[in-house]
């Protein structure tokens, strides 16, 4: 086993941390924009295999990552589960809305997602074959919490109001809608691996949320059932979760998720992590996303301090959140030159 991301995540403290970047296929890029026009629009760009399979490889070809991330997204899942979904520009996805056990009884069962996700795992498959042999491959799903989110508000929501609204009046709704989700994650997880995925990635962007005993149901509770069915299947498969903005939640997440990796948004101190997370496990993270923007001598001390803070542990080094669109490719390029210099 070479690859650097999976001697990582395996608990190997390397010289230089391996480094790749959420969204790193994306619109700061000229040549993804120039592929997204080719595909008309982002849906049809996702379920196109030969586009999807383009955009993949775009950074790894312009920066040299040592991970590329299926290009993908996590609302692909209620759109295969008979959401409608459509995404207007400049504002966000849309969807149609889960309030009640009416809409909830509308949705497929979990097993009949493979049908509308077949392309994807076409994409996982082309790039599985076409990858240079040092990068490894990251398949993705959203966290059942940060899905349903979406799908009970139609769209997203700065506090996930109507997430939390649907757990106060009608929780066995919300529950339902929780385990479909882990079901149907479980499956696409499970064919992204058997079609080449080599890690995967469970995102839980508003986990910061949930609070007390709703983060134990509803975050850490579906991240050990999903990492637990996909190590069942698939021995062996590196996990990495990623509960945004647990705080204190981070504390512990390794041990009671089962996950190889936990990541770090750009909140917590790589100094904090190094003492409260890294004990446990790989870490990934946690460079804020402005320093792609602003770039210069403040971007590379960053860089070094992120990286010595957490030499002494397992580290995969990435943003603490997606990189923006108003990101320079220049600063990118420094970033990996300055993480890699002396190494
Ligand atoms: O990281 C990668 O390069 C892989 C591809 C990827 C995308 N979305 C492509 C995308 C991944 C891993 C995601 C995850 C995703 N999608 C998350 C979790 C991570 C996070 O950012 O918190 C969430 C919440 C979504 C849902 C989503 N997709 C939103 C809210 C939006 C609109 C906001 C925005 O940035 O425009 C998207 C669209 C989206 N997903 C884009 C990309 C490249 C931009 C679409 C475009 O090209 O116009």
């Amino acid at each position: 086993m070479t690859k650097p991301l999976l001697r990582a995540l395996a608990g190997e403290t390397l010289p230089v941390p391996p480094v790749w970047m959420m969204r790193q296929a994306g619109r700061y890029l000229p040549e993804y924009r120039a592929t997204r026009e080719r595909a008309g629009d982002f849906l049809s760009l996702c379920y196109n295999p030969e586009l999807a399979t383009e955009v993949t490889l775009q950074p790894i070809r312009r920066f040299g990552f040592d991970a590329a991330i299926l290009f993908a997204d996590i609302l692909l899942v209620p759109q295969a589960l008979g959401a409608d979904l459509w995404f207007v520009t400049g504002e966000g996805p849309r969807l149609s809305t889960v309030t009640g056990a009416a809409d909830f009884a509308r949705l497929k069962p979990a097993a009949e997602v493979h049908e509308t996700l077949a392309p994807i795992y076409r994409t996982v498959r082309n790039l599985a074959g076409a990858l240079p042999p040092e990068v490894a491959l990251i398949g993705f799903a959203g966290a059942p919490w940060t899905v349903a989110t979406y799908m009970i508000a139609g769209r997203g929501t700065p506090d996930q109001g109507p997430a939390h609204r649907l757990i106060a009046e009608d929780r066995a709704t919300f529950e339902a809608l929780i385990d479909v989700l882990t079901a149907a994650t479980i499956e696409y997880l499970s064919a992204q691996v058997g079609a080449g995925a080599e890690v995967v990635k469970i995102f839980d962007s508003w986990a910061g949320s949930l609070r007390g005993e709703d983060f134990a149901r509803y975050a850490v509770a579906p991240a050990r059932t999903i990492t637990a069915a996909l190590k069942a299947r698939h021995p062996g498969l590196p996990v990495i979760a990623f509960p945004r903005q647990a705080e204190q939640g981070y504390v512990g997440f390794h041990a009671a998720t089962g996950a190889d990796c936990v990541a770090v948004d750009d909140s917590v101190d790589a100094e904090w992590v190094a003492r409260n997370v890294q004990p446990d496990g790989c870490v990934q993270g946690n460079l804020a996303s402005r320093h792609m923007v602003s770039g210069g001598p403040a971007l590379d001390a960053e860089v070094r301090r992120i990286r010595d803070a957490l030499s002494g542990g397992p580290h995969v080094f990435n943003l603490g959140h997606g990189i923006t669109p108003d990101a320079d490719p220049d600063n990118v390029a420094r970033m990996i030159a300055t993480l890699r210099e002396n190494g």
